[in-house]
Formats: structure tokens, sequence, C-alpha cells
């Protein structure tokens, strides 16, 4: 389903070119739930962004469902495969459309019919009534507006969703709803996953496998089980786990 292969991403000119990913690759299977962990500018974000054409300074290979990807604009075809679900839903959703306008919106741009159904199709996937048509992101929680944020990405139909830390700007009792309702949408749709987080319980109930980086690279490519039994290749990679559970344990 995804392809990234010595991907290397870039900001600015030099000297003060930052060089935010370098010589990244890995693969997502289609149907695979991947994480993507490390510290706070390892470069997460920069490489779903980069997947999802958000920034066009970047070499080597990006393939969706086999095709290969420019680093200019992508079609629609595109976004009719790809959709991402932003950290701060807040941040994410125009404070003056309402749900109702949103989704229809969203619906009309991916060339859709039957718009009002499937609005009340969308709203019912992610454990909201009909009766939220009508509001407006100020009349919403943090998670239900993280809900609509998800119903949106999901209007397009996409088989690949890029998830950047979908559940940490809501409170903790939130969070498991959240991750819950996308491990269910995930086995209903056949969605395949791509997850940031630093959370690595996160990472370890949501994800198959995942990548671990460090300034910028990929130091090591590993499934969950490895990370639940604390069973890494690289040092770094260990002492991100310690770390994990020593404040879990705090
Ligand atoms: N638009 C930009 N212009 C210049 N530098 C940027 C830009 N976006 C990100 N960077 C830099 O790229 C590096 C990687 O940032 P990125 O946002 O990918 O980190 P991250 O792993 O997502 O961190 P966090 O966990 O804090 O979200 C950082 O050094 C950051 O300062
Ligand atoms: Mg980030």
């Amino acid at each position: 389903m995804l392809t990234v292969e010595n991907l290397n991403v870039w900001f600015g000119h030099p000297p003060d070119r930052v060089d935010a990913v370098q010589d990244a690759s890995f693969t997502v299977p289609q149907g695979e739930s991947f994480g993507l962990v490390g510290e706070s500018g390892s470069g997460k974000s920069t490489i779903l962004r980069a997947i999802a054409g958000l920034i066009d300074t970047w070499s080597g290979t990006i393939a969706v469902a086999g095709k290969p990807q420019s680093a200019r604009k992508r079609d629609r075809a595109f976004f009719k495969t790809v959709q991402m679900v932003f950290q701060d839903p807040y941040a994410s959703l125009h404070p003056r459309h309402s749900v109702d306008a949103v989704l229809s919106e969203t619906l009309r741009l991916q060339g859709m019919d039957d718009i009002d159904r499937r609005i009340a199709r969308l709203l019912d996937d992610v454990g909201l009534g009909r009766g939220f048509c009508f509001r407006y992101p100020h009349q919403l929680s943090g998670g239900q507006r993280q809900r609509v944020a998800i119903a949106r990405a999901l209007a397009a139909e996409p088989r690949l969703l890029l998830l950047d830390e979908p559940t940490s700007a809501l409170d903790v009792s939130v969070q498991a709803e959240i991750l819950n309702l996308l491990a269910d949408l995930r086995a209903e749709h056949g969605l395949t996953y791509v997850m940031v987080s630093h959370d690595l319980a996160v990472v370890g109930h949501m994800c198959d496998r995942l990548a671990v980086m460090q300034a910028g690279r990929i130091v090591e490519v590993m499934g969950v089980t490895a990370l639940r039994q604390g069973t890494a290749q690289q040092e770094y990679t260990r002492q991100l786990i310690a770390a994990s559970r020593g404040y879990a344990r705090a």
C-alpha cells in the first residue's frame, strides 16, 4: 500500500537548510497499521506530510498503491486513496463551518452523490448521531471534534490513513475512545494506517510494526511483539522503551 525508499526531506536553503528526514525507508502492506515513534523533532510529522503531498522539498521514492508520487501537487485520485488526520482537531476544522458543511464540501469535492445519506452514514461510523449535523466546532468537545475530523477523512473512502498524533491533544479518558474507534474503523473498512505517536503504549496497542526515528533517521523497524518484550535490536530503541516504562511507573 505504501513504499517509502531513501526519503530525504529538507527545509530552506544552505546554510540554513534543515535536513529533517534522511534516507528513510519502510513499506506498509495493505491492511497493516504502521507506527512512527521517536523523540520530538526526529522527523515523524515531516515523513507523514511528505507522503500526504504537503511538502515538496524531498527526494527518494514515495509510492502509494504501487503508484510513485511526484513532489509536485497530487491529483484527485491521490486524495481519494490517502487522507490525513492531524493532531489538533481545534485547528483542523474551520470555526465557521458546521459539521454538515465540512462533510458535504468534502463529499462534493470527491464527486460523490447522495450527500445526505452519506453524511448520516459517516456520522454513524464515527459514533456521532445525525443530531451533530448542524453544530459548529465550538459546540463540540475535543473528542467529538476529532470524530468529525475522522469522518471528514473517511468521506473520500480512502485506503490509507495518515494519523499524526490523533489523540495527543485529547483528555486521557477520551484518548482510548478515539483509539478504539480508529481500530474498529480499520477493521470495518480494511484501512491501512501510518500512525505517529510519541506514546509507545499507544503504538503497542494500535500497530503491527513500527519504525523508530532519531534525528531524522530511521534507526530500527520492528514488530510490536519485540516492542512489548523489549527485545529491540538497537540501543537507542531499548533506551526509548526503558524511558517510556520508567515514565509509566512514575
Ligand atoms: N516548515 C519547516 N521549516 C523548517 N524546519 C522545519 C519545518 N517543519 C519541521 N521542521 C524541522 O524538521 C525537524 C523535524 O520536525 P517534525 O515536525 O517532523 O518532528 P516530529 O518528530 O514530528 O516532532 P514532534 O514529536 O515534536 O511532533 C525539526 O527539526 C523541525 O524543527
Ligand atoms: Mg510531529
